[in-house]
């Protein structure tokens, strides 16, 4: 055999054992777990073929307790580039099969480098999370290795989108590259993230608690709003992130790229006209609207099950990528909150970041009152989603369907923090309060010096109907310009793409600075 071809056979050689990582007993109890390996994940997530390695002959260069004697082309996490459906990301999937994909500083500087290049090339960069955290014997460098990636995680911040998925452990400091991400995903029964493991929680507070009640996917998802997506199985994940990623440019200098729209852009939907009930305490359903105006019904939710009283999601009108912000007023009759102003602040900064217009739809009865909201903070909270809007330059179309009142109508995408569009259905009331408070408020003596109960019933009803007669309507607003147009709501659908088509050029400097001082 000639030498040219025993060293391509050994090239060969070591492609085939990088392959298998920590070995085949560890690949087969990862799927014994139900848990798909770090090249498997790779493979269902980027197109057939594409995928294109680097650092596969990496090794670790740690000495400690005995470690010098094991170890594994690669080190534990498998990095490159590919494409999904025929757009570049770079990637890097951390193998469980390798020290439990435990972050050396090898580990970390081929993340890095994967990272630097998405930089330099203006592509996303997708993190598939399988860890026990900072490799043990390695110290201080696997410390050093975590603090690096974060300083490229936030640099990259607003660049390139940054996604991070959750497929086994995250733990310790190792949570703070995913949260420094734009979008977590995490999967049910396997993935959890928290910052100390029961076991320290127990010894520090006393507290008796699981993985999963302390930091499993739907912890995150419901409660402490950390996870944008859950999903049930790797399949369903892999499938989420392909979606997800097809709405997003590939940097802050493009634009989402435009898909092919097979829905009418002129379908009218008689159903809008009907959708506000008589009574305005009576809820609706706000998904119904969003499916019946966007291309096909199709969107994708982000952080469905935190602060239901506000909707995030990622839709196309005419094959055009927007972010909605909609009020849910079946949930909280969608009032606003701590909760639901930090959400909809950051998805609104997302979409701003990476020139995704932005469609908000209103009715909204104002903050929530009370002590929990403000002891929460609802001040700085409010002022988050305030200033996500007013700082955001991107195209801005926005519908009062009902209730925009207070403090809220104002943060919602108001004409007066650059809403560019700004229209409203006929059923739309835009005033300080509704008008039993207003009532309450302006006429509470009045009414109260009236003895008989029938007369003073009376004359609240005639109270609230003046009230509502002035106030509860878009008339009132749309005289002084705020809104630009009242809208039949079965038109909704052609008018927001009349409106975004007006606005694909629009162009809105904010003054410069080193950067802003968002109330965090
Ligand atoms: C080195 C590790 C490791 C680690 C796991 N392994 N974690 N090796 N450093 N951090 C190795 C194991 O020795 C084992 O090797 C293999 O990976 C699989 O681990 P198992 O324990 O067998 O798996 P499992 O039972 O599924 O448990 C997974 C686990 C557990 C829950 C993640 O391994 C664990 O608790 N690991 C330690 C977690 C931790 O405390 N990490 C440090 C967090 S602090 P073999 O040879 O048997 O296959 C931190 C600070 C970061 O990360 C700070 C950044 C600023």
């Amino acid at each position: 055999m000639s030498s040219n071809i025993e060293k391509i056979q050994e090239l060969i050689t070591f492609r085939e054992q990088a392959k298998l990582g920590g070995g085949q007993k560890r690949i087969d109890s990862q799927h014994k777990r139900g848990k798909f390996t770090a090249r498997e994940r790779i493979n269902m997530l980027l197109d057939e073929g594409s995928f294109e390695e680097f650092d596969m002959f990496v090794t670790h260069r740690c000495h400690n307790f005995g470690i010098e004697k094991e170890s594994y082309f690669g080190d534990g996490v498998v990095t490159g580039y590919g494409t999904i459906d025929g757009r570049l990301v770079y990637i890097y999937a951390q193998d469980f099969t390798v020290f439990g994909g435990s972050l050396s500083e090898t580990l970390a500087a081929k993340i890095c480098k994967v990272m630097d290049m998405s930089m330099k090339n203006g592509a996303p960069i997708i993190g598939l999370n399988d860890s026990g955290g900072a490799r043990i014997q390695e110290g201080v460098n696997a410390l050093a290795g975590y603090a690096e990636i974060f300083q490229r995680n936030i640099l990259a911040s607003g660049v390139v989108p940054q996604i991070s998925a959750i497929f086994g452990p995250c733990a310790g400091g190792a949570v703070y590259s995913p949260a420094l991400t734009d979008f977590i995903m995490m999967r049910k029964d396997t993935s959890y993230m928290f910052l100390t493991g029961p076991k320290v929680v127990k010894t520090v507070t006393g507290e008796n608690v699981t993985q999963e009640q302390l930091g499993g996917a739907s912890i995150h998802a419901t409660k402490s709003g950390v996870a944008h997506f859950v999903v049930d199985d790797e399949e369903e994940g892999i499938a989420l992130l392909r979606k997800l990623i097809g709405y997003m440019p590939q940097n802050n200098l493009e634009d989402a790229p435009l898909a092919i729209c097979t829905d009418s852009i002129s379908r009218i939907e008689d159903s809008l006209n009907e959708i506000i009930p008589d009574n305005p305490n009576k809820p609706y359903d706000m998904f119904d609207v969003i499916s019946s105006i966007v291309d096909n019904g199709d969107f994708l939710e982000s952080q469905k099950g935190f602060a239901p009283n506000i909707i995030t999601c990622f839709a196309r009108f005419n094959g055009q990528s927007v972010g909605i912000v909609a009020n849910q007023p079946k949930y909280l009759a969608g009032v606003l909150d701590c909760n639901a102003s930090r959400k909809a602040a950051r998805f609104v900064r997302f979409c701003d970041a990476f020139n995704i217009p932005l469609v908000t739809l209103v009715d909204v009865p104002g903050f929530l009152p009370g002590t929990t909201q403000e002891y929460g903070g609802v001040i700085v909270h409010g002022a988050k989603l305030l200033f996500a809007y007013g700082e955001a330059t991107v195209p801005k179309v926005t519908i009062v369907l009902r209730k925009a009142y207070g403090g809220a109508y104002c943060v919602m995408s108001s004409k007066h923090l650059r809403g560019d569009l700004n229209y409203a259905w006929p059923t739309a009331e835009i005033a300080v309060m509704g008008a039993s408070g207003a009532t309450e408020v302006l006429a509470g003596k009045e009414v109260n010096a009236v003895e008989d109960p029938a007369a003073r019933a009376k004359l609240v009803a005639e109270k609230e109907a003046d009230y509502s007669k002035q106030f509860a309507n878009p008339y009132n607003a749309a005289k002084y310009g705020y809104i630009d147009d009242v809208i039949e709501p079965r038109n909704t659908r052609f008018r927001v793409i009349r409106a975004l088509q007006s606005l694909a050029t629009k162009r809105l400097v904010n003054p410069a600075k080193k950067h802003s001082n968002i109330p965090l």
